[in-house]
């Protein structure tokens, strides 16, 4: 697989003419749909005739029925394993799309083009493709490389305030557990705008990428990643039934907050240190609402997928820039914290 850092994405041209596919289908949501393929059109002259299957927007067409469709969409389109599939969407259309392209007739061509931040960054780097089984969340995946992911900021312009402080929570996660320079480099941002974004993006998904050639098939080092998941998605899943349900990285820029403190409790980070780290992260995540009593987040953070019986696996800091894997939580532990 190959990462292409490449703002004015006619690397695309390049990659079709490499590939000669034998058709080419461009997937989208209602609103890449809108927003990204009349752009992605005019700029690649090879996609004159592609043909476009469209989802609803939203992580309720993560599924299998919609897998389904869009393999029935293909058959009909009499796509082949020479044909090529472009995702070009946020991490729900990469994660469905390459869960589609994966397994139609065994494995079609699939490039990923991200158009959130949080797919740019996250999703769309490192293989993992799946849909939700009912409640269970990426229940049905593979892992399976694109032919290439095609990565241009051009995209975040427009994005959503909200979807892009949700996306820098993982920018912010990588520089925390990999490198203390690029950290003080993302905690001088000041405004959520393509033009502050924009340079940090090809640092964090050389992060992600050296962490997963590692680790490809998730058997240790790329626990460092679930930096800050531990609690954030017991606050994503007890946000889900309220009338102000959490978008994921809202959690994430949350729990990357009480793993910091849970580093700091423990002494693995320095006073200073942990006042650096929170002075940032409060700025960007402490104000927003969420269940703040650890006794409802318990349940779920035993139910976690990482752990191994009765004990919650969480990551910790050592220090900025450096992740601490396999680290067992305690619930008394957790009683202590509070956002000041
Ligand atoms: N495979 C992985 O390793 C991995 C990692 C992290 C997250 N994920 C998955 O990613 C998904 C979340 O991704 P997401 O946050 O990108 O959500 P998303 O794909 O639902 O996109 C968020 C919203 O932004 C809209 N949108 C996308 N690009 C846009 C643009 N350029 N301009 C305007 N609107 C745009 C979408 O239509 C959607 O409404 C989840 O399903 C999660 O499980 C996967
Ligand atoms: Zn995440």
């Amino acid at each position: 697989m190959q990462n292409l850092w490449n703002p004015d994405i006619s690397e695309l041209s390049l990659q079709i003419a490499n590939l000669n596919p034998s058709k080419i289908i461009v997937l989208v949501d209602e609103n890449t749909h809108e927003q990204c393929l009349p752009h992605l059109i005019i700029t690649i002259p090879e996609l004159d005739g592609a043909e476009i299957l469209e989802v609803p927007a939203g992580e309720e067409s993560k599924t299998l029925e919609i897998a389904a469709e869009l393999w029935m969409g293909l058959n009909d389109l009499e796509a082949d394993r020479s044909s090529l599939l472009i995702n070009l969407g946020g991490g729900m259309i990469t994660d469905l799309g390459g869960f589609v392209a994966s397994t139609f007739r065994r494995g079609m061509f699939f490039i990923h083009i991200p158009t959130t931040l949080l797919a740019m960054v996250d999703a769309a780097i490192g293989g993992k493709t799946g849909v939700n089984l009912g409640p269970y969340k990426n229940h049905i995946g593979t892992f399976q490389n694109p032919v290439a992911t095609i990565v241009s900021p051009v995209w975040l312009e427009t994005l959503s305030q909200r979807q892009l402080l949700a996306g820098f929570a993982e920018v912010l996660k990588h520089a925390l557990i990999a490198n203390e320079e690029y950290w003080q480099g993302c905690s001088t941002v000041s405004e959520m705008t393509y033009k502050s974004l924009a340079p940090l993006l090809e640092r964090s998904i050389e992060i992600k990428e050296k962490v997963i050639i590692k680790d490809p098939f998730e058997k240790g080092e790329r626990k460092a990643l679930n930096f800050g998941h531990t609690i954030g998605h017991a606050l994503e899943s007890l946000s889900l039934h309220t009338s102000q349900p959490l978008l994921h990285g809202e959690a994430i820029g949350l729990g990357l907050i009480y793993e910091t403190m849970i580093s700091a409790q423990r002494g693995l980070l320095s006073e200073h240190e942990s006042e650096r780290i929170l002075a940032t992260l409060k700025m960007w995540y402490g104000h927003i609402e969420h269940e703040t009593d650890p006794e409802k987040w318990w349940p779920l953070m035993l139910k976690d997928k990482k752990n191994r019986g009765q004990e919650v696996n969480c990551t910790l800091l050592q220090g900025i820039g450096k992740a601490l894997i396999n680290q067992q939580l305690n619930k008394a532990e957790l009683a202590k914290l509070l956002i000041g």
